[in-house]
């Protein structure tokens, strides 16, 4: 017996070692059995939640601070620091180790006993981000894996019960209130640990789904999030992730987004709380909840995006989580180009650093830090609270700029040093007021010149940084760029007539106009408003001041069409002509497994009948359709018409036989358009629509010159 005793008290001593817990006796939960979750109660809160997800504009006091950063830090920190990238001998996983390498659940939780990060020293990352220029963290509260790096009530799962017991969630909240920083979250939707997360990993055959219920789990993440938004005060972003699986939709993502706002009203939530993110590419598909800003990952946009908020989020090797063995890191040189290149398009830079399982950063990333740090001391008045640049492009740099009701600041990111001594800024017709280097305190003027319509600034023959030195140039009023007047009519095509609408964005210039091949003279006609045309014309178009041409011309040609003939005349009074059974439009719906619309013909459909409108009511699954919509549109005024289909996934639409638009294929939601003239009276219409998985949309819009767009009317279809 005492024998026994003593082999026990052997064994424990011996885990407390080999685990690195406490020795203190304290009660730890097993880390090496089943982890248990709370089911939670849906948390109820106090008044109605208001639908904040609907507001079309981020308003600019909310989102102002985020604006003015335009630089942060990612972390990616949790249980697959550990593994460090290693499993079975190869080296190439990171944050996605569980489900890349196919470790079972029991396996992974066994991290938990060996996550002791003794080093971490929360004071130490936020000074190292603040040193660095960053103005926000964004940090993983949970990632796919499902392990909590928080103090949660909701699951046993959680930095809590490792040898570690401290929350450095906590920690991190302080130190970063400490050092101006806004502390955010990274929380992840998709879950490889909830038992009611749905769906399983392909290879998990023995996690059973049995029981499993979606709509608990989200009242699961309620709660946490409820944690996450009240225990560690103010949080700047909450940056949803793993929202790409089929049980996610956009309803949830709205619900979430107002919960989390209804908690803190002031927070910034990206889109991928939703269900409408464009891949990699990250901006928000059109007419889908976009949450407050989109989010590119691992690339930046070809260009400015104006009115779109927007981060890139971006590693510095090739992973997020830590990865003993990636040595791929980008240069500083690099880090700082793509700075100053996000920042010229308007958009935020959210930079990852990995810390290994020990708490600290890599050095590599410390380095880059560092140097990024060194640049933005000099540099960061040409990046925080700046504009997207006026420029289409530079083969020097990048620029950005600050505007002020008075004027505007450009600063040329100069990445090529120019071994003539110029730097030529064309297309830009100011006199700068000033001209200087960032780098230098005694801001002494730079000379400037012009040829043309481009400006010459002469620099000194060796650049102050040899990675991106500043010139700041100061002009009067806006950039005058010499872009030509817009032609802001939306169809090129007509019936009677066109009314022509010309504008300008920029200051102190007239538009003129001429017709054919006639130049735009500075005697040209004044454009005073609208210009009405009954022909086909060609108009061209440029901008003057104090009578010389100071932009290049635009041109349009508008076509004169012959409406189509209706196939029925319009009604005389109330009574339905021949031909014409009733309201609403006929349809035949389909089942089956498409990647474009199949061929009707040779397909029974399941059902057949007549809607008011382009729905699914008739449908008996969410997947796996297709209906063809067919019957006749009754056109109100002969006039030229652009309609336009918003389907997820494939739709087409024809017009008395003619296809008008073509938006097939498998697709997240897509708007495709299409123009046609037509005589007033009775058409046949057409639209046919597949799903295959995913979200299910299918719009059809109208616009013409008379009618700005809108959904197609039901009151237009009939059968
Ligand atoms: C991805 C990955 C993920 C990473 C994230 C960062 O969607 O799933 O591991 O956290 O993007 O943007």
């Amino acid at each position: 017996m005492k024998c026994r005793l003593l082999l026990c008290l052997g064994a424990f001593l011996c885990l407390c070692f080999s685990t690195g817990f406490p020795q203190s006796g304290v009660n730890l939960p097993d880390p090496t059995g089943s982890v248990p979750y709370i089911s939670p109660r849906e948390p109820q809160p106090a008044t109605r939640i208001p639908d904040l997800s609907a507001q079309k504009e981020n308003t600019a006091d909310r989102m102002s601070w985020w604006r003015e950063a335009r630089f942060g830090m990612f972390i990616h920190w949790g249980l697959y620091a550990v593994p460090a990238g290693e499993w079975n001998g190869k080296t190439e996983y990171g944050e996605w180790i569980r489900t890349s390498a196919q470790i079972p659940l029991e396996v992974y939780d066994q991290f938990r006993t060996k996550f002791n990060p003794v080093n971490f020293d929360a004071d130490q990352w936020a000074k190292t981000a603040r040193d660095a220029g960053m103005k926000y963290i964004v940090i993983t509260s949970k990632h796919h894996d499902g392990f909590c790096m928080f103090d949660t009530r909701q699951t046993e799962f959680n930095i809590m019960t490792t040898p570690f017991r401290r929350d450095p969630m906590k920690e991190l909240a302080e130190a970063c209130r400490k050092y101006g920083l806004k502390f955010c979250f990274y929380h992840s939707i998709m879950d490889w640990h909830h038992p009611d997360y749905l769906p399983r990993r392909d290879w998990e055959k023995d996690r059973s789904t049995e029981g499993a219920d979606f709509d608990r789990y989200v009242a699961y993440m309620k709660a946490q999030l409820k944690e996450l938004l009240t225990n560690y005060g103010d949080i700047g972003v909450l940056w949803f992730d793993g929202e790409w699986e089929q049980t996610w939709n956009e309803k949830y993502g709205r619900e979430i987004y107002n919960y989390v706002r209804s908690l803190q009203p002031a927070i910034i939530v990206n889109n991928r709380v939703g269900a409408g993110r464009l891949d990699m590419e990250g901006l928000t598909k059109a007419g889908a909840f976009g949450g407050d800003f989109g989010t590119p990952e691992q690339q930046i946009p070809p260009t400015g995006l104006p009115g779109v908020d927007w981060e890139t989020c971006m590693t510095m090797n090739d992973h997020w989580g830590y990865n003993k063995a990636d040595t791929s890191f980008k240069t500083t040189r690099e880090v700082i180009h793509m700075l100053a290149d996000i920042a010229s398009k308007g958009g935020n830079y959210l930079l990852n650093v990995g810390p290994a399982s020990s708490g600290v950063f890599p050095q590599r990333s410390m380095d880059i830090l560092d140097g990024i740090g060194k640049w933005i001391n000099v540099n960061g008045e040409s990046v925080y609270g700046t504009d997207a640049s006026p420029f289409k492009a530079l083969p020097w740099g990048r620029c950005t700029q600050k505007s002020s009701p008075t004027g505007t600041v450009l600063y040329l990111h100069v990445f090529n040093w120019p071994s003539d001594g110029r730097v030529i800024l064309p297309g830009i017709l100011n006199v700068p007021i000033e001209a200087y280097m960032l780098a230098d305190p005694g801001k002494k003027g730079l000379k400037t010149d012009r040829k043309d319509d481009a400006l010459l600034v002469s620099v000194p023959s060796t650049a102050p940084d040899q990675d991106n030195s500043v010139v700041v140039l100061r002009l009067l009023g806006k950039a005058d760029m010499t872009e030509p007047p817009e032609f802001k009519t939306e169809s090129d095509t007509f019936v009677d007539t066109v009314n022509v609408v010309l504008s300008s964005e920029r200051e102190n210039v007239e538009i003129r106009y001429s017709f054919g091949s006639e130049e735009v003279k500075a005697r040209a006609k004044w454009y005073a408003g609208p210009v009405t045309l009954g022909e086909t014309t060609t108009m061209n178009a440029r901008c003057f001041r104090g009578g010389k041409p100071v932009s290049g011309t635009s041109t349009m040609v508008f076509t004169k069409t012959e409406p189509l003939k209706a196939v029925i005349p319009h009604p005389e009074g109330n009574t339905a002509p021949e031909g014409i059974k009733g309201a609403g439009i006929s349809y035949d719906y389909y089942e089956g497994k498409w990647d474009s619309l199949p061929d009707f013909r040779v397909l029974k459909p399941v059902k057949s009948g007549v809607v008011p409108g382009f729905d699914f009511t008739p449908r008996n699954q969410e997947e796996l359709f297709a209906f063809d919509y067919h019957g006749f549109v009754l056109i109100p005024v002969s006039s030229a018409y652009i309609f336009t289909t918003g389907s997820d996934d494939g739709s087409c639409l024809w017009i008395d036989d003619r296809l008008v638009v073509m938006n097939d294929g498998l697709h997240g939601m897509t708007e495709k358009s299409g123009h046609i003239s037509l005589a007033r009276g009775f058409h046949k219409i057409r639209v046919a629509f597949f799903e295959r998985t995913g979200s299910d949309v299918l719009n059809v819009f109208v616009k013409s010159q008379w009618l700005p767009r809108k959904q197609l009317p039901n009151d237009w279809l009939f059968h």
